[in-house]
């Protein structure tokens, strides 16, 4: 399977990666079958859509940071597939929740296939990358259900909301750090400690990747209002919902400060309106769009990306360091 590592400024890194990626883009393709057909085809049908492996790419480059011998070896190419893999289920998961249309291009599973057979995919394929994170050892199994856990509690937080008296902006920043830091931390300091780079190094990546989970997770709220058919989304998904993401939060903080604008009333208004027609949803999103909350939310993804990096301080500088540095920016980057 030919698959090729992001730009991150390092182009002898990137050639060294390549080979790893190649190899757990196979294994992953494997690992969603092996059933009989008609279940096959629902379980392979999010990885063949495509997707950006951003996962097992911050582990591949934090096991550069270890031992050279172990940069690709197998420990290595288990937990990022095992990572990726969990990822997937999670996306099953999260399109039912979320009635998602559309995810990676095409109909979300549930949209073809109904909500049992969606949410049962999802446990199989789950279930696949615990099989295949039993092979790293105890003490790995372990950190992959922790971080399984915390992904499904932000999910569920998200769900219930803040409790009374919580700050609604920062309740929802823990939601994000559950929800989508924890595994990006562990893509990381998995890499790292399967690479060899010893539990002080992978505390450090694993830091670094639940801080850029949280920048990559609030770029994806200004994508759900700001892309326009490049996403493989559909925009307003969250609105729909009746999620409120961050820039429907910050407009309700300033709503509750009194610095709030009349077109930003007017949005906190349509969002209590019916939202099911696509006029109603296409009407909002434009409105949104044209707000300077939607620049406040960028600064916002920025300043988590640059609090990310941040704690690469604590790690030599070096070629790992440096893709590592570009891997933040391209996490903002999408914002573009
Ligand atoms: C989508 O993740 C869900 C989030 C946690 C934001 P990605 O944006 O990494 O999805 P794919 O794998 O590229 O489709
Ligand atoms: C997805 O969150 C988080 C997980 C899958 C754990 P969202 O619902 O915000 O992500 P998208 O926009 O559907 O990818
Ligand atoms: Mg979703
Ligand atoms: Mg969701």
């Amino acid at each position: 399977m030919s698959v090729h590592a992001p730009d991150l400024h390092v182009p002898d890194l990137e050639a060294r990666i390549t080979p790893g990626l190649e190899a757990v883009e196979d294994r992953l393709l494997e690992a969603v079958q092996g059933s009989r057909d008609l279940i096959d085809e629902l379980t392979r049908h999010l990885a063949h859509a495509g997707g950006k492996r951003i996962r097992p790419v911050l582990t591949l480059v934090c096991a550069q940071l270890g031992d050279p011998d172990r940069a690709l070896g197998e420990q290595v190419l288990t937990a990022a597939t095992g990572v990726e893999l969990t990822h997937l289920a999670s996306l099953y998961h999260d399109d039912v929740m979320d009635s998602a249309p559309t995810r990676r291009g095409v109909p979300s599973a549930q949209h073809l296939w109904g909500n049992n057979r969606a949410i049962l995919a999802g446990d199989v394929l789950f279930a696949r990358a615990s099989r295949m994170v039993a092979d790293l050892g105890e003490e790995t199994v372990r950190h992959h259900a922790h971080t399984f856990e915390r992904l499904c509690v932000g999910q569920l937080n998200e769900t219930f909301g803040p409790r009374e008296g919580d700050d609604p902006v920062e309740f929802y920043l823990q939601v994000l750090a559950d929800k989508t830091g924890s595994l990006v931390a562990a893509a990381g300091y998995l890499g790292a400690f399967h690479g060899g780079a010893g539990t002080e190094v992978a505390d450090v990546v694993g830091e670094f990747g639940e801080r850029i989970g949280v920048a990559f997770q609030i770029a994806d709220d200004v994508i759900d209002i700001c892309a326009e058919g490049t996403s493989g989304k559909t925009p307003g998904t969250d609105l729909r919902e009746g999620v409120d993401t961050l820039p429907v939060l910050l407009l309700r903080r300033r709503e509750a400060r009194g610095t709030i604008d009349q077109a930003g009333r007017q949005i906190l208004a349509k969002l209590g309106e019916d939202l099911s027609s696509d006029e109603a949803l296409r009407d909002l999103v434009l409105a949104l769009r044209s707000h300077d909350v939607m620049e406040e939310t960028r600064e916002m993804a920025r300043s988590w990306s640059n609090r990310a990096v941040a704690v690469l301080d604590a790690l030599p500088r070096g070629e790992a360091r440096t893709a590592l540095e570009a891997f933040a920016d391209l996490m903002v980057d999408r914002l573009a």
